[in-house]
């Protein structure tokens, strides 16, 4: 107590800036996965989007949604040119109004192709996909920060490519997928995700490893590798997988954990895999395949975190504590320096310089600047996109402030850790973004509550 007493006169006379407490730990997922800048999410299914118990339990877990199967070429282009975003929008719309951001999944798929997809070959289905790259993510524009674009092209065995209609129309279809992604919208990370390529010494693994250097190397625009990670008796998790993601990371892209589900729901596997995402600076997060055992495609094998009742099993908690056992980046104003194999700068473990008292937001010769816009709003709440650019000289790491004009709050925040002082926001860069070349940018994004306004924001 005189302790509490002697901090708040303190804060009285001071104003100093007010933080979340180092040591305080999170009792849900997405926000014991804030704490060091992650996600921490789940696939979620329209049809299921009525049932109180499933919605209360992915309401207060989870910060990332993915959409389970209403993404998918199928579901969004049932007729050649018709476009059907009902109930991808569903989904989107619960999780952008719950305070949560969504991965999109997938757009060029070998599988869960519409019937007239399936019997398209040649130019006439390159043509096809491309259309239906531009067709999605035009209408998602800005409002998804990962795509899986390419989704499973490798084969289970060997290290080479699956057989399949696409494949059939040149090899050259998967970057000819990413190009055009990029191209349709410039501001969403662009991954390839796959299954198997967990255990670094397996052909597959080499496979899409192989296929994501010569990407790099060539300028086809890939931002991130997504592990599906569906670990079972036949596919275990490997003693390797931490390996398996810094070596893809030091490629210079986010990797992320995207569909896991373990056999049996191992609360010591579970644990691993968290500490082996916690371990790699570019592991920007992790998503269940579903929230109960009885919501998973593998339900008879009890993968995930949650009963069929809905009740916490042993992995919930120890993948909750793992979570809360990683360093809080939050308050810290210097992010972890990235694996020193990276090709990518590391970041700086300099202190961050001191926030510009200037309001000017024009790009500055060694500098950045940041500008606000609003993405998305609705009655007491809005989403917004913080875009932090680079000017001559590439930033390592990062630091912008704004203040809000009429009460707004920030409910989720992602890309960044933030500390709040009254209306006063400061956002430093999370650990896996803090570097930006020269003439580059990144995006933070957030939901808040409040009217949307868009206020000037200083970098520094
Ligand atoms: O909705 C229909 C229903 O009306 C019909 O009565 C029933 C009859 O079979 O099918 C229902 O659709 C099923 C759909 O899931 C929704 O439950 C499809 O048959 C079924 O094929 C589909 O399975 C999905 C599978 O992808 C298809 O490839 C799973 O839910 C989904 O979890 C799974 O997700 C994939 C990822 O996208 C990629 N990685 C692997 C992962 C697991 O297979």
């Amino acid at each position: 107590m005189l302790l509490a007493g002697a901090l708040g006169v303190l804060g009285a006379i001071t104003a100093v800036a007010v933080s979340v407490p180092a040591d305080a730990a999170a009792s849900t997922l997405g926000a014991a996965a804030a704490q060091s800048g992650r996600y921490f999410g789940t696939a979620i299914s329209a049809n299921k989007l009525g049932d109180s118990a499933y919605t209360t339990i992915a309401n207060r877990e989870f910060n990332m949604v993915t959409a389970e199967n209403e993404m998918k070429i199928d579901a969004t282009e049932p007729n050649q040119n018709q476009f059907n975003f009902t109930n991808a929008d569903r989904i989107y719309n619960w999780a952008v109004q719950n305070g949560k951001q969504v991965r999109g999944h997938t757009l060029a798929w070998y599988a869960q192709q519409p019937g007239w997809m399936q019997s398209l070959s040649g130019s006439a289905l390159r043509q096809a996909m491309i259309n239906h790259i531009n067709g999605v993510m035009a209408h998602y524009k800005g409002k998804i920060p990962y795509w899986d674009v390419v989704n499973e092209a490798y084969a289970d065995s060997g290290g080479g490519r699956r057989d399949s209609n696409l494949q059939r129309t040149g090899n050259d279809w998967i970057e000819v997928a990413f190009r055009t992604a990029r191209a349709a919208d410039p501001a969403a990370k662009l991954c390839y995700n796959d299954y198997n390529t967990d255990n670094w010494t397996w052909a597959k693994t080499q496979g899409v490893y192989n296929m994501v250097k010569d990407f790099k190397s060539r300028g086809v625009p890939i931002d991130c590798v997504g592990f599906q990670s569906h670990f079972n008796s036949g596919s275990p998790y490997p003693s390797n997988y931490r390996q398996t993601l810094q070596n893809f990371a030091a490629l210079g892209v986010d990797v992320a954990i995207t569909e896991l589900d373990v056999e049996g729901a191992s609360a010591t596997t579970y644990a691993n895999i968290v500490n082996d995402c916690l371990a790699v600076p570019r592991c920007v997060g992790i998503t269940t395949w579903g929230v109960r055992d009885s919501d998973s495609w593998r339900s008879s094998q009890t993968p995930l975190l949650f009963d069929g009742n809905g009740n916490k099993k042993p992995a919930y908690t120890a993948v909750l504590n793992a979570l809360n056992s990683a360093p809080n980046t939050s308050p810290s104003p210097t992010p972890p320096v990235s694996p020193s194999a990276s090709p990518t700068p590391p970041v700086s473990p300099s202190p961050t310089p001191p926030v510009s008292p200037s309001p000017d937001t024009s790009p500055q010769p060694g500098g950045c600047s940041a500008t606000m816009r609003t993405i998305n709003s609705w009655p007491g709440g809005f989403q917004s996109e913080v875009t932090v650019s680079a000017g001559s000289s590439a930033v390592n790491g990062w630091t912008v402030n704004w203040t809000w004009p009429g009460g707004q709050t920030i409910s989720s925040l992602w890309n960044g850790t933030q500390s709040v002082s009254g209306s006063s926001v400061t956002v430093r860069n999370a650990p896996y973004n803090g570097s930006i070349a020269a003439g580059s940018s990144t995006t933070l994004g957030f939901t808040a509550n409040g009217t949307a306004a868009t206020p000037s924001v200083t970098c520094s």
